[in-house]
Protein backbone atom coordinates (compact mmCIF):
# COMPACT_ATOMS: atom_id res chain seq x y z
CA UNK A 1 0.00 0.00 0.00
CA UNK A 2 1.22 3.34 -0.29
CA UNK A 3 2.71 5.02 2.21
CA UNK A 4 1.84 8.98 3.42
CA UNK A 5 3.92 11.10 5.08
CA UNK A 6 2.92 13.96 6.84
CA UNK A 7 4.52 17.28 7.53
CA UNK A 8 4.29 19.68 10.00
CA UNK A 9 5.51 22.74 8.52
CA UNK A 10 5.12 23.93 5.07
CA UNK A 11 8.75 26.27 4.72
CA UNK A 12 11.22 25.91 2.92
CA UNK A 13 11.87 22.32 4.32
CA UNK A 14 8.47 20.79 4.63
CA UNK A 15 8.30 21.69 0.60
CA UNK A 16 10.91 20.12 -0.29
CA UNK A 17 9.99 17.11 1.74
CA UNK A 18 6.34 16.91 0.37
CA UNK A 19 8.10 17.77 -3.57
CA UNK A 20 10.44 14.73 -3.23
CA UNK A 21 7.81 12.56 -1.28
CA UNK A 22 5.43 13.05 -4.62
CA UNK A 23 7.79 12.18 -7.07
CA UNK A 24 8.80 9.19 -5.26
CA UNK A 25 5.09 8.10 -5.20
CA UNK A 26 4.05 8.93 -1.89
CA UNK A 27 0.87 10.65 -0.40
CA UNK A 28 1.24 13.75 1.75
CA UNK A 29 -0.60 15.31 3.81
CA UNK A 30 1.00 18.98 4.93
CA UNK A 31 0.34 20.84 7.65
CA UNK A 32 1.31 24.78 9.56
CA UNK A 33 0.56 26.79 12.20
CA UNK A 34 -1.89 28.74 9.91
CA UNK A 35 -4.37 26.17 8.72
CA UNK A 36 -4.59 24.05 6.17
CA UNK A 37 -6.81 26.43 3.99
CA UNK A 38 -3.49 28.74 3.50
CA UNK A 39 -1.90 25.55 1.64
CA UNK A 40 -4.33 25.18 -1.13
CA UNK A 41 -1.59 26.54 -3.82
CA UNK A 42 0.88 24.43 -2.60
CA UNK A 43 -1.38 21.20 -2.51
CA UNK A 44 -2.95 21.62 -5.94
CA UNK A 45 0.76 22.33 -7.51
CA UNK A 46 2.12 18.79 -5.86
CA UNK A 47 -0.85 17.15 -7.26
CA UNK A 48 -3.46 15.02 -6.22
CA UNK A 49 -1.42 12.22 -4.18
CA UNK A 50 -0.87 15.90 -1.90
CA UNK A 51 -3.48 17.29 0.74
CA UNK A 52 -3.42 20.57 3.10
CA UNK A 53 -4.33 18.82 6.62
CA UNK A 54 -4.36 20.50 10.33
CA UNK A 55 -1.55 19.38 12.33
CA UNK A 56 -3.11 16.35 13.91
CA UNK A 57 -4.38 15.42 10.59
CA UNK A 58 -0.56 15.00 8.86
CA UNK A 59 -0.02 13.03 12.17
CA UNK A 60 -2.77 10.78 11.52
CA UNK A 61 -2.17 10.02 8.09
CA UNK A 62 1.66 9.57 8.01
CA UNK A 63 2.67 6.44 8.08
CA UNK A 64 5.92 8.58 8.71
CA UNK A 65 5.78 12.17 10.45
CA UNK A 66 9.04 14.67 9.61
CA UNK A 67 9.16 17.38 11.63
CA UNK A 68 9.83 20.73 9.68
CA UNK A 69 9.10 23.54 12.13
CA UNK A 70 11.35 25.41 13.78
CA UNK A 71 12.81 23.88 17.36
CA UNK A 72 11.95 26.91 19.17
CA UNK A 73 8.61 25.20 18.74
CA UNK A 74 8.82 22.16 19.64
CA UNK A 75 6.67 21.99 22.50
CA UNK A 76 3.73 22.51 20.55
CA UNK A 77 4.64 19.42 18.95
CA UNK A 78 1.41 17.10 20.69
CA UNK A 79 3.19 14.32 22.33
CA UNK A 80 0.44 11.79 22.52
CA UNK A 81 -0.91 12.48 19.29
CA UNK A 82 2.49 11.26 18.18
CA UNK A 83 2.96 8.50 20.60
CA UNK A 84 3.83 5.12 18.51
CA UNK A 85 4.53 7.17 15.63
CA UNK A 86 7.98 7.14 13.58
CA UNK A 87 8.78 10.37 13.17
CA UNK A 88 11.69 12.14 11.13
CA UNK A 89 13.18 14.95 13.20
CA UNK A 90 14.51 17.88 10.61
CA UNK A 91 14.99 20.58 13.09
CA UNK A 92 18.52 22.25 13.93
CA UNK A 93 19.96 24.27 16.85
CA UNK A 94 20.71 27.85 15.68
CA UNK A 95 20.35 29.79 19.20
CA UNK A 96 22.05 32.89 17.10
CA UNK A 97 18.59 33.06 15.45
CA UNK A 98 15.50 34.72 17.61
CA UNK A 99 15.44 34.20 20.97
CA UNK A 100 15.40 30.15 21.32
CA UNK A 101 18.21 29.52 23.80
CA UNK A 102 18.79 26.13 26.00
CA UNK A 103 21.14 25.84 28.02
CA UNK A 104 20.96 21.80 28.17
CA UNK A 105 21.72 22.39 24.44
CA UNK A 106 24.90 25.11 25.06
CA UNK A 107 26.35 22.98 27.34
CA UNK A 108 26.05 19.46 25.44
CA UNK A 109 24.05 17.92 28.22
CA UNK A 110 21.53 17.35 25.68
CA UNK A 111 21.66 17.12 21.85
CA UNK A 112 18.21 18.52 20.37
CA UNK A 113 17.04 15.70 19.02
CA UNK A 114 17.61 14.24 22.38
CA UNK A 115 15.74 17.29 23.93
CA UNK A 116 12.78 16.87 20.96
CA UNK A 117 12.21 13.12 22.08
CA UNK A 118 11.85 13.95 25.70
CA UNK A 119 9.26 16.14 24.76
CA UNK A 120 7.67 12.98 22.68
CA UNK A 121 8.54 10.34 24.75
CA UNK A 122 6.19 7.71 22.93
CA UNK A 123 7.63 9.34 19.53
CA UNK A 124 10.13 6.88 17.83
CA UNK A 125 12.33 9.54 16.86
CA UNK A 126 14.57 9.80 14.08
CA UNK A 127 17.08 12.38 13.43
CA UNK A 128 17.71 12.83 9.66
CA UNK A 129 17.39 14.74 6.62
CA UNK A 130 18.67 17.77 8.45
CA UNK A 131 22.03 18.21 7.77
CA UNK A 132 21.82 19.70 4.02
CA UNK A 133 19.75 23.18 3.22
CA UNK A 134 16.77 22.74 1.71
CA UNK A 135 17.87 23.96 -2.50
CA UNK A 136 20.26 20.79 -2.33
CA UNK A 137 17.66 18.66 -0.32
CA UNK A 138 15.39 18.93 -3.52
CA UNK A 139 18.40 19.50 -6.00
CA UNK A 140 20.75 16.72 -4.97
CA UNK A 141 18.28 13.59 -4.74
CA UNK A 142 19.15 11.17 -7.48
CA UNK A 143 17.69 7.81 -8.41
CA UNK A 144 19.63 4.50 -6.55
CA UNK A 145 22.65 4.11 -8.74
CA UNK A 146 23.22 7.32 -10.48
CA UNK A 147 26.56 8.64 -10.29
CA UNK A 148 25.98 11.91 -8.16
CA UNK A 149 24.13 10.36 -5.78
CA UNK A 150 25.01 11.46 -2.48
CA UNK A 151 24.47 9.59 1.26
CA UNK A 152 22.46 11.39 4.18
CA UNK A 153 23.07 10.26 7.89
CA UNK A 154 20.58 9.36 10.44
CA UNK A 155 20.09 8.50 14.49
CA UNK A 156 17.73 7.32 16.71
CA UNK A 157 16.74 4.31 19.24
CA UNK A 158 14.18 2.38 17.80
CA UNK A 159 15.91 -0.16 14.79
CA UNK A 160 12.55 -0.69 12.82
CA UNK A 161 11.85 3.28 13.05
CA UNK A 162 15.48 3.65 11.04
CA UNK A 163 14.75 1.21 8.88
CA UNK A 164 11.33 2.52 7.87
CA UNK A 165 12.95 6.11 7.03
CA UNK A 166 15.84 4.74 5.65
CA UNK A 167 13.76 3.23 2.99
CA UNK A 168 11.76 6.56 2.55
CA UNK A 169 14.94 8.58 2.03
CA UNK A 170 16.72 5.89 -0.27
CA UNK A 171 13.15 6.08 -1.88
CA UNK A 172 12.93 9.76 -2.45
CA UNK A 173 16.71 10.46 -4.14
CA UNK A 174 20.02 9.24 -1.63
CA UNK A 175 21.68 6.83 0.39
CA UNK A 176 21.49 6.51 3.66
CA UNK A 177 24.45 5.86 6.99
CA UNK A 178 23.27 4.55 10.24
CA UNK A 179 25.18 7.35 12.92
CA UNK A 180 23.83 5.86 16.08
CA UNK A 181 21.75 6.98 18.70
CA UNK A 182 20.02 10.40 19.64
CA UNK A 183 22.94 10.79 22.33
CA UNK A 184 25.75 10.75 19.61
CA UNK A 185 23.58 12.82 17.21
CA UNK A 186 25.95 15.95 18.11
CA UNK A 187 28.10 14.08 15.57
CA UNK A 188 25.51 15.16 12.49
CA UNK A 189 24.36 18.50 13.88
CA UNK A 190 25.27 22.06 12.63
CA UNK A 191 29.19 22.77 12.42
CA UNK A 192 30.24 19.47 12.05
CA UNK A 193 31.86 17.85 8.94
CA UNK A 194 29.01 16.28 7.25
CA UNK A 195 26.30 19.21 7.92
CA UNK A 196 25.75 21.34 5.09
CA UNK A 197 29.05 22.10 3.24
CA UNK A 198 29.09 18.58 1.52
CA UNK A 199 26.54 19.08 -0.34
CA UNK A 200 27.39 22.39 -2.07
CA UNK A 201 29.17 22.71 -4.94
CA UNK A 202 32.27 24.87 -5.28
CA UNK A 203 31.83 28.39 -6.55
CA UNK A 204 34.03 29.65 -9.19
CA UNK A 205 35.41 33.11 -8.00
CA UNK A 206 34.72 35.79 -10.93
CA UNK A 207 31.12 34.43 -11.41
CA UNK A 208 28.32 37.17 -11.85
CA UNK A 209 25.48 37.24 -9.23
CA UNK A 210 23.15 35.53 -11.60
CA UNK A 211 25.75 32.37 -12.51
CA UNK A 212 26.58 32.15 -8.80
CA UNK A 213 23.14 31.62 -8.18
CA UNK A 214 22.87 29.04 -10.84
CA UNK A 215 26.33 27.13 -9.72
CA UNK A 216 24.91 27.19 -6.44
CA UNK A 217 21.71 25.21 -6.68
CA UNK A 218 23.54 22.25 -8.70
CA UNK A 219 24.54 19.35 -6.72
CA UNK A 220 27.88 19.17 -4.85
CA UNK A 221 29.98 16.71 -5.03
CA UNK A 222 28.98 13.48 -4.47
CA UNK A 223 29.30 12.01 -0.54
CA UNK A 224 29.46 7.88 -0.96
CA UNK A 225 28.41 5.89 2.87
CA UNK A 226 31.97 5.02 3.63
CA UNK A 227 32.97 8.83 2.96
CA UNK A 228 29.83 9.70 5.49
CA UNK A 229 30.96 7.51 8.22
CA UNK A 230 34.37 8.36 7.57
CA UNK A 231 33.07 12.05 8.32
CA UNK A 232 31.33 11.29 11.06
CA UNK A 233 33.80 9.13 12.73
CA UNK A 234 36.31 11.84 12.76
CA UNK A 235 33.93 14.58 13.91
CA UNK A 236 35.09 16.42 16.95
CA UNK A 237 32.59 17.65 19.29
CA UNK A 238 31.73 21.56 17.80
CA UNK A 239 32.16 24.35 20.51
CA UNK A 240 30.17 26.75 20.92
CA UNK A 241 27.14 23.96 20.11
CA UNK A 242 24.85 24.94 17.73
CA UNK A 243 24.83 26.73 13.93
CA UNK A 244 25.74 30.20 12.82
CA UNK A 245 24.85 32.15 9.78
CA UNK A 246 28.24 34.14 10.41
CA UNK A 247 30.07 30.75 9.25
CA UNK A 248 28.90 30.82 6.32
CA UNK A 249 30.83 33.15 3.61
CA UNK A 250 28.38 35.70 2.05
CA UNK A 251 27.45 34.79 -1.44
CA UNK A 252 25.70 31.56 0.57
CA UNK A 253 23.47 33.40 3.16
CA UNK A 254 22.62 35.78 0.26
CA UNK A 255 21.73 33.19 -1.88
CA UNK A 256 19.90 31.26 0.30
CA UNK A 257 17.77 34.71 1.67
CA UNK A 258 17.26 35.25 -1.90
CA UNK A 259 16.13 31.53 -3.12
CA UNK A 260 14.12 31.39 0.08
CA UNK A 261 12.33 34.63 -0.48
CA UNK A 262 11.49 33.80 -3.90
CA UNK A 263 10.66 30.62 -2.65
CA UNK A 264 11.22 28.38 -5.78
CA UNK A 265 14.08 25.89 -6.33
CA UNK A 266 15.47 26.69 -10.61
CA UNK A 267 16.19 23.30 -12.05
N1 LIG B 1 16.05 25.94 5.65
C1 LIG B 1 16.87 24.90 5.44
O1 LIG B 1 17.58 24.84 4.44
C2 LIG B 1 16.92 23.78 6.46
C3 LIG B 1 17.59 22.61 6.11
C4 LIG B 1 17.55 21.54 7.00
C5 LIG B 1 16.88 21.64 8.20
N2 LIG B 1 16.27 22.81 8.52
C6 LIG B 1 15.50 22.86 9.77
O2 LIG B 1 14.16 22.55 9.41
C7 LIG B 1 13.25 23.31 10.21
C8 LIG B 1 12.33 24.13 9.29
O3 LIG B 1 13.13 25.04 8.56
P1 LIG B 1 12.50 25.90 7.36
O4 LIG B 1 13.66 26.59 6.74
O5 LIG B 1 11.60 25.07 6.54
O6 LIG B 1 11.63 26.95 8.17
P2 LIG B 1 10.52 27.94 7.59
O7 LIG B 1 10.67 28.11 6.13
O8 LIG B 1 10.56 29.13 8.46
O9 LIG B 1 9.15 27.15 7.85
C9 LIG B 1 8.73 26.82 9.14
C10 LIG B 1 7.38 26.17 9.04
O10 LIG B 1 7.00 25.73 10.36
C11 LIG B 1 5.65 26.07 10.55
N3 LIG B 1 5.36 26.22 11.96
C12 LIG B 1 5.89 27.09 12.84
N4 LIG B 1 5.37 26.90 14.06
C13 LIG B 1 4.48 25.87 13.94
C14 LIG B 1 3.62 25.21 14.83
N5 LIG B 1 3.57 25.53 16.12
N6 LIG B 1 2.83 24.21 14.36
C15 LIG B 1 2.88 23.86 13.05
N7 LIG B 1 3.68 24.45 12.15
C16 LIG B 1 4.48 25.44 12.59
C17 LIG B 1 5.47 27.38 9.84
O11 LIG B 1 4.08 27.54 9.63
P3 LIG B 1 3.48 28.92 9.07
O12 LIG B 1 3.96 28.97 7.65
O13 LIG B 1 1.99 28.73 9.16
O14 LIG B 1 4.03 29.97 9.95
C18 LIG B 1 6.26 27.13 8.57
O15 LIG B 1 5.46 26.48 7.61
C19 LIG B 1 14.11 24.15 11.15
O16 LIG B 1 14.23 23.51 12.38
C20 LIG B 1 15.45 24.22 10.44
O17 LIG B 1 16.53 24.37 11.34
C21 LIG B 1 16.26 23.89 7.66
Amino acid sequence: MTQTIGIIGSGLVGKAVAHLAIAAGYHVVISNSRGPETLADLVKGLGPRARAGTVDEAISAGDIVSIALPLAVFESLPAGKLAGKVVIDQTNYYPGIGDFRRADLDNGELTSSELVQKHLPGAKLVKGMHNLGWVHMQYNARPKGHPERTTLPLAGEDAAAKQAVTRFIETIGFDVVDTGSLADSWRIEPNTPIYFWPYIPALPDGLTEAEAKQVYQQAGTPISPAAAHKLVAETKRPSPIGGTLEGMPPIHIALFLELASANTVQR
